[in-house]
């Protein structure tokens, strides 16, 4: 139980296909060891579906429809989610997109959407979170940023706002910190999650053997696991980092 008494929100906490990812893992976990979490997807059903299975499972969890782009959304949400459970401790700035053509060949729509889905949801949501989490004491917020941040990634909008990720997750911490709110990334490497089902398959077999020394992917149970500890108490002195959960990628 090592978010016992914790309030946290997990946004895109659904899936965008059948299956296990990232934001529905961890908060799956956070219920696990005792926070109450609200999931939070702009496909309500989808994080729904999340909220159910934490609540099968004994936990606590509640589904909530927010477009986190949205600067009046992400306030109203930070707002019903104060409402519902008296605080908040824990935000997982979870939504993230990749997609598009590659290389100079990006439409200017598909850069305004992937910049925008992945950067202004942290800042948003962040922003009306961190005033909540310093009036019962701080609290703690995690980024889902990517290994596409440190490298040439083929999408480049995806690369490039996903080293915005970790810029943004420094500034964050720098400025909350006086209010004991700590931030922090995680950069997961090959993660099994049906965001990049499209892109499994031949291709992605051979980058697994040849790219990841720990050759095979990972799993989002895995990259919930390192935003756990980022978010809990035991990691009370990190602020500013971010943490690959890559199999090894970053360092080969
Ligand atoms: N899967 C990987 O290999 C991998 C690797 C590195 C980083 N990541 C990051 O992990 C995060 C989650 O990825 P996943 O693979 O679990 O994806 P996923 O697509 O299954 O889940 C993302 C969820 O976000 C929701 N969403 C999208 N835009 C939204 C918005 N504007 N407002 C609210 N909800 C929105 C979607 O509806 C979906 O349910 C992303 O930030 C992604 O970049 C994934």
């Amino acid at each position: 139980m090592r978010l016992k008494g914790k309030v946290a929100i997990v946004s895109g906490a659904g899936t965008i296909r059948p299956g296990m990812g990232n934001g529905r893992a961890t908060a799956i976990l956070f219920a696990k060891e005792g926070a109450k979490v609200a999931c939070v997807d702009k496909n309500l059903s989808s994080a729904q579906e999340t909220a159910d299975i934490i609540k099968a499972q004994g936990g606590e969890a509640i589904a909530m429809q927010a477009d986190v782009t949205q600067e009046k959304e992400a306030k109203a949400l930070i707002q019903a989610v104060v409402s519902e459970y008296g605080k908040l401790d824990i935000l997982f700035n979870n939504v993230g997109v990749g997609f598009g053509s590659a290389g100079l060949k990006v439409s200017e729509e598909d850069w305004d959407t992937i910049m925008s889905t992945n950067l202004k949801g942290i800042l948003f949501l962040s922003k009306y979170a961190i005033p909540e989490m310093a009036k019962y004491g701080g609290g703690a917020i995690v980024n889902n940023s990517s290994g596409a941040s440190f490298v040439a990634h083929q999408i480049y909008a995806y690369s490039t706002s996903k080293a915005g990720v970790n810029a943004l997750t420094r500034c964050l911490a720098v400025g909350a910190a006086k209010y004991n709110v700590r931030v922090n990334c995680v950069a997961p490497g090959l993660i099994e999650t049906p965001m990049v089902q499209p892109v499994m398959g031949e291709k992605r077999d051979y980058a697994i053997t040849t790219r990841v020394p720990m050759k095979r992917h990972g799993k989002p149970e895995e990259v919930a696991y390192a935003v756990l500890f980022l978010a809990s108490d035991e990691a009370s002195y990190i602020t500013g980092q971010t943490l690959s959960v890559d199999g090894g990628v970053s360092v080969f």
